[in-house]
């Protein structure tokens, strides 16, 4: 089906002045449903397909809608690069690594496709939105076939067969979003776990962050068609939903109708669903009818994951955050005092521009106090295009290495702390599969998002489990079912 390509290049290539733009005017999201042509549907016959997933749960969630698409049109997944005929890397543009990794991949594909030309390879998601990355790739990478990009997803088999087809790369990168696309089929990893996305993109523009370009301008789903989608993962046994968004707690207020974040997670709780939790919330907009519900409800998770990026109110103003410090921290013990027992997880860059000691110190100040469950920790990573990458600074990276280092310890001694209250207690955790631990040995986690290792048996799987820790370690436990 596929052979050597003439130099014939179709584009719609991403632009980053376009993706910026924001319509002034409310405007209602168009809702599209998704269609695949009958005659697109057995083009993969016969062949495989490898992804490569980068990147944040929005991306895995993506790569499920992606693998499904594929079935669809009769492709089917292998897990090795070697034995597929499509090879496609969903990618990540949060920082500069995620790139490098990228394209040392790529290295590695390109010795694959010389042996094999018949091959087709592929990229999408976030570094797809990039003009430099596609600049790129249209420069050094020509013996590429697809790119496309975030927005472009539900259009893969009309993107697939035109590459086939005509024998040529083809770019197909939205640079503003376009309606939302309901009924994309999915195929998700896990029989007891699902992603439900409740909107897609951010318009909060922090300085350093490329997501508002990449993923486009914020757009709630319909709450008719979230409630749809967990009822329909209860009535197949699903015990635990996430719901997805770059900024979950603005959920709504683009849509016309006064339905916020906290409605939504209450009809959802309503659905008997076992467990909800939902990710990423900004500080900024966690209400206290939020509050409320999370209280209310015994299935919604006593977990939360809150970003504070930085403890100098200097640097969170020059973040562009829109909350101080003394905020961020009511916020903080609001929620610890609200709802008991309830884990506490963070992001935070360090080395944003010109960064100084005492803002560093700041930082570590509000860790002190906060002794948070866990965080992800970052040096900041100029992306091309957003404020932060123009801003100068004077930090050299050695030093911003010593202060992740520090950082890093602290986080480590708070999360290990906040594990040992665990000791002794018997706490819920949903079996999810078997441990690389080995033989009889299973993992899972708590309601408060605590990964634990207990030996089990194989009817256990997709069970919420009572388990008694019986020991801790910084990012683990050990317990027994009871
Ligand atoms: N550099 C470093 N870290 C970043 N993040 C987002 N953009 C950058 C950047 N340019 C971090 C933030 C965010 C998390 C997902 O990634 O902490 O919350
Ligand atoms: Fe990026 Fe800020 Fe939006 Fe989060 S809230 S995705 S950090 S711009």
């Amino acid at each position: 089906m596929i052979g050597h390509r003439n130099e014939v290049i179709v584009m719609l290539k991403p632009n980053l002045l376009k993706a910026k733009m924001r319509q002034k005017e409310e405007v209602l999201v168009q809702v599209q449903e998704y269609i695949v042509k009958e005659d697109l549907k057995k083009i993969g016959k016969g062949k495989k397909y490898f992804i490569k997933t980068y990147g944040c749960q929005m991306n895995e969630h993506d790569t499920e809608n992606i693998k499904a698409i594929l079935e669809e049109m009769s492709f089917e997944e292998t897990e090795k690069m070697e034995e597929a005929d499509f090879i496609l890397l969903n990618t990540c543009a949060i920082r500069e690594n995620a790139h490098n990794k990228v394209f040392g991949y790529l290295g590695r594909i390109k010795h694959l496709k010389e042996e094999k030309p018949h091959i087709l390879v592929g990229l999408c998601g976030c570094m797809a939105q990039e003009e430099v990355v596609v600049e790129e790739l249209l420069k050094k990478y020509k013996w590429m076939d697809l790119v496309f990009g975030t927005h472009n997803i539900y259009n893969l088999p009309n993107l697939l067969n035109e590459t086939i087809s005509k024998k040529q790369l083809e770019v197909e990168v939205f640079s503003m979003e376009g309606n939302i696309i309901e009924g994309i089929p999915v195929k998700r990893d896990s029989q007891y776990k699902a992603w439900v996305n409740i909107m897609y993109g951010c318009d909060k523009f922090c300085t350093y962050c490329i997501v508002p370009y990449t993923r486009g301008k914020q757009r709630s789903r319909l709450k008719e068609d979230i409630l749809k989608e967990v009822k329909d993962l209860v009535e197949k046994g699903y015990q635990e939903v996430t719901l997805l968004g770059q900024n979950v707690n603005a959920y709504g207020k683009d849509l016309k109708e006064n339905y916020t974040m906290a409605n939504l997670l209450e009809e959802v709780a309503q659905t008997g669903i076992s467990r909800v939790r939902f990710v990423t919330s900004h500080p900024w907009d966690f209400t206290d009818s939020m509050i409320e519900i999370i209280q209310k409800y015994p299935n919604i998770m006593p977990y939360i994951h809150l970003p504070l990026q930085s403890g100098s109110n200097e640097i969170l103003k020059k973040m562009g955050r829109r909350y101080t410090k003394e905020q961020y921290i009511e916020l903080f013990l609001k929620l610890k005092e609200a709802i008991p027992d309830c884990s506490i997880t963070t992001d935070i860059i360090v080395g944003f521009p010109n960064e100084t000691k005492e803002d560093f110190e700041q930082t570590l100040e509000v860790v002190e106090k906060c002794q948070f469950d866990g965080a992800y920790t970052f040096i900041f990573s100029a992306r091309e295009g957003t404020p932060a990458a123009k801003m100068e600074d004077c930090v050299s990276l050695e030093e911003k290495e010593v202060r992740l280092q520090r950082l890093n310890e602290r986080i480590n001694f708070y999360s290990k702390k906040a594990n040992d209250q665990y000791l002794g207690k018997v706490v819920p955790v949903l079996l999810e599969k078997e441990s690389e631990k080995g033989e009889g040995t299973f993992m899972g986690y708590t309601d408060t998002m605590k990964l634990v290792n207990v030996k089990a048996e194989k009817k256990d799987l997709g069970k919420i489990v009572s388990v008694e820790i019986e020991s801790v370690k910084t990012w683990s436990m050990d317990g027994r079912i009871v």
